[in-house]
């Protein structure tokens, strides 16, 4: 059966062919395409955007262990040693009280704190010295008879109607992206919403502390992190149904130092706001992540939170995922690796979901009930005050292992 339509007019006037058609150049569908290089498999990354868009969308940037493994073992990783802030944990900061939450004492494990722009930029860089160039400005872009096993994407590029057969569909497009809306008729999306978003800031100020941290305020949350000695990066949460232009740059520099005021530290330093972005928040997984030959990696598969910044290492987890079983498909000609891609992927994602739900069940104000503010207060400084509860957090904070190898043999 061929599922979409493509009227005759639109007739492809360029057909190539390749193993893995890979949608979207984000964290999954650029790790993927490293992955698959690695192992000696065609592939073929197709993005709607432009390369200067790609590499300059400001996101995330904290970095599980297993995360620098890969990209190291991949090559890509030289900058992000380089570059990367090391941190031992974050700081809680209650009631105008700072503490610190040690995970590298306890376990001697680290984060890397280190933007998504720039891992971005260095998978393109990296594939572009392999011969392996991303297509960038693909419009268009639709998926076909996917589930058998002779799938094939077409796109419009310039112009010119292009098509691609494939073995496989990797589709690593987000949230909004085709491969999730193509298979939505055939999985099932389980999802909570949350009540606020994340209000983003990146500006040309010292970071207030070292390391990032997460402000409790009974008003809301504050997140204050950083990419550099004099570049801040910082959230505020605010009501889900706020624009970007509700807030000038003066109240949210306001709302940030009165929501992260402290007795134990200097006050925030402002400076001038270089990027803004508002995000919303939600937990989403939809499942199965596959049909046929058609797979569905990172956030066109599943969205966390950003508390605890866990979305990029998902992408990159998945890609491990699908890089090891498509390493068994070419190795074996044997289907069943592809077949429990997401039997292997989803438990690793539900810890992650659970982890992220978590924290931002704890951080954030829900409601104005004294009662709500008061558990969660305990509960905070049941972390700040228990090495227990430490270990097990950062655990998760630090990264679990990843399901597999990216690599087959
Ligand atoms: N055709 C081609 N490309 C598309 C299409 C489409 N129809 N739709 C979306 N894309 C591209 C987007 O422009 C983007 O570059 O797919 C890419 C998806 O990248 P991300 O959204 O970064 O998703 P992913 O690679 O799964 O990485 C997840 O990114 O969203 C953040 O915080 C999230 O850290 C997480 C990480
Ligand atoms: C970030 O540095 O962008 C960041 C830090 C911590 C989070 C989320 C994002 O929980």
């Amino acid at each position: 059966m061929r599922r979409g339509t493509v009227r005759t007019s639109d007739a492809p006037q360029h057909s190539t062919r390749t193993q893995v058609a890979i949608i979207g150049a984000g964290p999954a569908g650029l790790t993927l395409a490293h992955m698959l290089a690695g192992q000696g498999i065609d592939a073929v990354v197709l993005e709607r955007q432009t390369e200067d868009h790609v590499r300059s969308r400001v996101r995330a940037g904290v970095i599980e262990n297993s995360t620098v493994d890969v990209l190291t073992e991949l090559g890509v990783a030289d900058r992000l040693h380089r570059e990367a802030l090391v941190h031992n944990g974050f700081y809680i900061r209650l009631e105008r009280t700072t503490h610190h939450l040690d995970f590298h004492r306890l376990s001697g494990r680290n984060a890397y704190v280190y933007g998504q722009a720039e891992i971005v930029a260095d998978l393109i860089d990296g594939l572009r010295a392999v011969g392996r160039e991303p297509v960038f400005r693909a419009e268009e872009v639709s998926l076909h008879d996917f589930d058998g096993t002779a799938p094939s994407v077409e796109y419009m590029l310039d112009g010119v109607r292009h098509r691609v057969d494939a073995d496989v569909i990797a589709a690593c497009d987000g949230f909004h992206g085709v491969g999730r809306a193509t298979l939505a008729p055939y999985t099932e999306t389980l999802e909570r919403t949350y009540p606020f978003a994340w209000l983003g800031i990146l500006a040309r100020s010292t970071p207030v502390t070292e390391e990032g941290m997460y402000c409790a305020h009974p008003d809301g949350l504050s997140v204050h992190s950083m990419r550099g000695p004099q570049l801040s990066r910082q959230y505020l949460q605010v009501p889900a149904d706020t624009r970007l232009t509700d807030f000038t740059d003066e109240q949210i520099w306001t709302e940030l130092a009165r929501r992260s005021a402290a007795d134990d530290h200097p006050p925030l330093q402002t400076g001038e706001i270089i990027d803004r972005s508002l995000a919303p928040l939600r937990s989403v997984v939809t499942q199965p992540m596959q049909l046929g030959s058609l797979f569905l990696l990172g956030d066109a598969a599943h969205i966390v939170p950003p508390t605890g910044a866990k979305g990029l290492n998902l992408a990159v987890s998945d890609a491990c995922v699908l890089s090891h079983a498509l390493g068994a498909f070419y190795a074996t000609g044997k289907r069943e690796e592809l077949d429990a891609y997401t039997a292997r992927a989803l438990p690793r994602i539900w810890q992650a979901q659970s982890f992220s739900w978590n924290l931002t069940s704890l951080l954030h104000k829900f409601s104005d009930d004294p009662f709500d503010w008061e558990l969660r207060r305990a509960r905070l400084l049941r972390w700040t005050s228990s090495l227990d509860e430490q270990r097990a957090l950062g655990e998760i904070y630090l990264g679990l292992p990843f399901p597999t190898s990216w690599r087959f043999t």
